[in-house]
Order: structure tokens, then sequence, then C-alpha cells
């Protein structure tokens, strides 16, 4: 063995013994939010949720693993900034509008011949995925007879959805969603504006109902005819997918709609063949066994 290759050797030892460091760390950081605190991120896709990790040790000017356990463990105000923050509360209104012209043009037309539709937004973040859907169906003349369950683990963004408030510079890019998404109305006659912000009328809020809900640990609370889950499910492992699909099949009635978000698929999961494809592209599928 050359020299060099004796470095190589070495820089490739320490690397291995520095990950499994990390991962024997991370494993007790995240064990001992679940038993603590009762919130499970065991099955989490492990690349992003490392990235998330260092990103708030390094905000916080912590400098491993452990040493953010020590914290997170004694002090809540710290955990509660750390699921804020693993949580990806990213979303917009009308988010992908093809999906939402999909939903008007194949889910309406079969939500039309039910007396009563109940719909469950799953990870709904902060709520404009779900201020997007009330609007939909209050123009398809839906709405009165609809119940809107949204549900996310991150109490924080929970409450902003309930208020309805949003920022005003994002109502442009809203507004454009808005239009391609199939509204057939003005996008400005749904909220007033002061200040800085907007807030939606109150008539969009009527047959919501908001609720802190945790796919890893919760169970199922209702039957729906239509569940979306978009952009949740690609932050978890194979385990926690199956899992969570599980969930939404026992959720589901007969024929039910799931959506998902649009690099999610139900193919290659345990409930792959349950459901039949409404629109591949915009990953809309139907409950058939
Ligand atoms: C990227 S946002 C997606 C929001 C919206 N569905 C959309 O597509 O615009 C992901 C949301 O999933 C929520 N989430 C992540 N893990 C969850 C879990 N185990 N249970 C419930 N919600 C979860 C996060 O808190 C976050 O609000």
């Amino acid at each position: 063995m050359t020299s060099m290759d004796d470095a190589e050797y070495e820089e490739k030892v320490i690397k291995t013994v520095d990950v499994e460091r990390e991962n024997i760390e991370l494993e007790l950081l995240l064990q001992g939010m679940h038993r603590f605190y009762g919130h499970d991120f065991q099955n989490y896709a492990i690349p992003s949720l490392k990235r998330r990790i260092w990103h708030f040790i390094h905000a916080n000017q912590l400098t491993t693993i452990s040493s953010l356990q020590e914290r997170v463990l004694h002090d809540r105000a710290i955990f509660d900034r750390l699921v804020h923050s693993l949580s990806i509360p990213v979303t917009e209104m009308f988010r992908d509008p093809e999906l939402f012209l999909a939903f008007r043009k194949h889910v309406v037309p079969i939500l039309r011949t039910y007396p009563y539709i109940r719909i469950w937004h799953a990870g709904c973040s902060t709520g404009e995925e779900v201020y997007s859907m009330a609007i939909l169906l209050h123009e398809e003349g839906l709405y009165d007879k609809a119940r809107i369950y949204a549900t996310d683990m991150n109490s924080q963004s929970l409450k902003q959805a309930k208020e309805g408030i949003f920022g005003i510079e994002k109502m442009k890019l809203y507004t454009k969603n808005y239009i391609e998404a199939g509204g057939t109305s003005s996008f400005s006659e749904y909220y007033t504006a002061k200040y800085n912000s907007i807030k939606f009328h109150p008539f969009l809020q009527k047959n919501m109902i908001f609720a802190e809900h945790n796919l890893a640990t919760d169970r199922s609370f209702n039957e729906f005819n239509v569940i979306l889950c978009r952009n949740v499910m690609i932050y978890f492992n194979d385990i926690l997918r199956d899992h969570v699909h599980g969930l939404f099949h026992e959720s589901l009635s007969r024929f039910g709609i799931l959506v998902l978000g649009s690099k999610e698929s139900i193919q290659f999961t345990k409930y792959g063949n349950s459901y039949e494809i409404i629109d591949k592209t915009e990953k809309i599928y139907r409950k058939m066994n």
C-alpha cells in the first residue's frame, strides 16, 4: 500500500466512524422526542431529516446532535421550534393549478351525486389548500353540503390556518394560480385586504374543521369521500408511507377519492392494487376494494 493509499484509507475510516456516530446520535434524539413528547419522526426519510436537523443545530449555535438532544429534552420551547422546522410548512393557494382543474373535471361530477360530502386535508399546513378547496366547492355549488376536515401535526400552522389571514404579497401568484385552476369568478372577491394582509370571508370557513392530528401516531377519526394528502409523504420512509396509506384506506368510503402530491404515487405501496387511477399525472385515485 502506498502512503497515498494510507491517507485515503484513513479518510474513509474517519468518515465511516463519523457517519456511524451521527446515526447513533440521531436515533437517540428521535427516540427521546418520541418517548418524552409523543412526536414520532423515527420513520421520516433520513437525508432530508438530517439536513433539517443540522440546519437547526447551526441556527441555534449548537455543534452536535447530542447537544441538541440535551436542549430539546429540557426545554419544551426548543422542542416546539424543532417540530416547526421539521414540519416544512411550505404551501400555496391552488398549488399545482392543473390538479384543481382535474379535480373539477373528474371528481366534482362524482361529488354531485352524493347527498353529503366529507373531505379530509391531511397535512394541511397553514391552510391555503383548504381555502382553495372551499372556493372550488363554492363555485361548483357543492360547499353547502360539504364538511372539510383539515389536520396537521404542527399546531402553529393550524393556528394560522384557522385565522384565515395571509400575506398580501402572495396574492399576485395566488390569483394566477386561481385562474389556471379554472376559477370562475374574481379571486379578490373572496377576501378583504387590510395593510399587508388579506382575510378570507367568513362564509368560506363555515364548513371547515381544523384539528391537530399526527399521521404517524394518531388513528382514523371519520369516514371520508375524499382525502387529499399532498407533499407530506415525500418526507416519510416506506414503512411510514405504507402505514399512512393503511390509515387512508381505512378512512375512505367505498369509491372514495385519494389525491396525492405531484411527486407522490400510490404505485409501489402496499395499497397500489386497491385503487384505480383517475388521473395519472395529477395523482388522483379511486378506492376500488
Ligand atoms: C409541505 S407541507 C404540505 C402542505 C399542503 N398539503 C400542500 O401540498 O401545499 C407538509 C405538511 O405536512 C405536515 N406533516 C408532516 N408530518 C406530519 C405528520 N406525521 N402528521 C401530520 N402532518 C404532518 C407538516 O407539518 C406540513 O404542514
